[in-house]
């Protein structure tokens, strides 16, 4: 975790997990400022209240057809926004290669795999990360899932249902999916009251965009899911970037965001560090951009 000394507001990086203690003191190296830290989770997930709001965008899966899209940055800095603005928000890890989780600093914790294969109560696995925001880890035995599940009768409800006696808890729910289409994007997709299909200004990612709409269609045949379209990993400086942003505008009018998440290396450094984007530096682009891309989402 980034710690930032109470004088000199100098940040350092603390490998918590060799420190036994949640409550300890620290020396800063630079100003030699003596301060106190507090590692604990501000809020047991078992003391969650009830929220009245309920919006219509409540569950929100992030889904491209298309691998490195930045669905799993868009999870977790679209909530981590979302949380600043004190909404209670769940990001839900649903994706094997547990993309989400590792950025959160989260490892070897139990996942969704755990509550349908060992029926441990949801409540339990959903971890409390930042204020208002929360986790539901995944980790590699997510993969046995589709293996296990896939001839079970229904198995493209599992996380609806397993859903349902928390969302009250929530103001929203954010589901990061993988690239491929097998059990965890039905799922998601049945789970959801809205997506969001990231994607980036390439040639190639177009056509991500479309497969994905096919997808939804095809999963919810009995319901329309709206969808938004979020370009990502912009290059202004990128003279194709901006030719296929005119065609995906010309093709999906409303239906594209208005904010747009530039490429930003800060974005990059803050995933090193187990940060989401905004609690490790404000005001760096792309965070600005998150916060945008919330309170659009909030009226939208
Ligand atoms: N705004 C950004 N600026 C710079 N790099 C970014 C930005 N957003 C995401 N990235 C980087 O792009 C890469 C892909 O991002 P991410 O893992 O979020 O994509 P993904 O769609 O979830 O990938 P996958 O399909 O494998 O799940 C990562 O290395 C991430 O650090
Ligand atoms: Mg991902």
């Amino acid at each position: 975790m980034i710690i930032i000394c109470d004088k000199c507001k100098t940040r350092f990086r603390l490998d918590t997990s060799l420190i036994k203690k949640t409550l300890f003191k620290v020396r800063c190296s630079k100003c030699k400022h003596v301060f106190s830290v507090d590692t604990s989770p501000k809020e047991d997930v078992y003391e969650l209240k009830q929220t009245n709001i309920e919006p219509e965008k409540k569950v929100i899966t992030i889904c491209n057809h298309k691998g490195g899209v930045a669905k799993t940055s868009t999870c977790l800095n679209l909530g981590t926004s979302l949380s600043m603005m004190g909404k209670r928000v769940l990001l839900i890890d649903f994706d094997a290669q547990a993309n989400l989780s590792l950025l959160l600093g989260q490892k070897n914790e139990f996942s969704f795999y755990e509550i349908v294969q060992k029926e441990i109560d949801i409540l339990k696995v959903i971890k409390n990360v930042r204020t208002n925001l929360w986790l539901l880890p995944s980790n590699t035995r997510m993969a046995l899932l589709a293996q296990q599940c896939l001839q079970q009768k229904d198995f493209g409800f599992f996380l609806r249902d397993a859903l349902k006696p928390i969302k009250d808890h929530f103001d929203y729910i954010l589901v990061d999916t993988p690239p491929s289409v097998k059990f965890f994007t039905p799922n998601a997709l049945m789970a959801a009251d809205f997506v969001i299909i990231p994607t980036q200004c390439e040639f190639l990612a177009m056509n991500g965009v479309l497969q994905t709409e096919n997808i939804i269609k095809a999963v919810t045949k009995t319901h329309v899911l709206d969808y938004r379209v979020l370009i990502t990993l912009f290059d202004n400086s990128n003279t194709a970037s901006k030719v296929i942003y005119a065609k995906l505008q010309k093709k999906y009018e409303s239906k594209i965001l208005k904010t747009i998440i530039n490429f930003d290396s800060k974005m990059q450094e803050s995933q090193i560090v187990n940060e989401p984007i905004a609690y490790y530096d404000d005001k760096a682009l792309s965070a600005r951009q998150y916060h945008a891309l919330a309170k659009e989402i909030e009226v939208l």
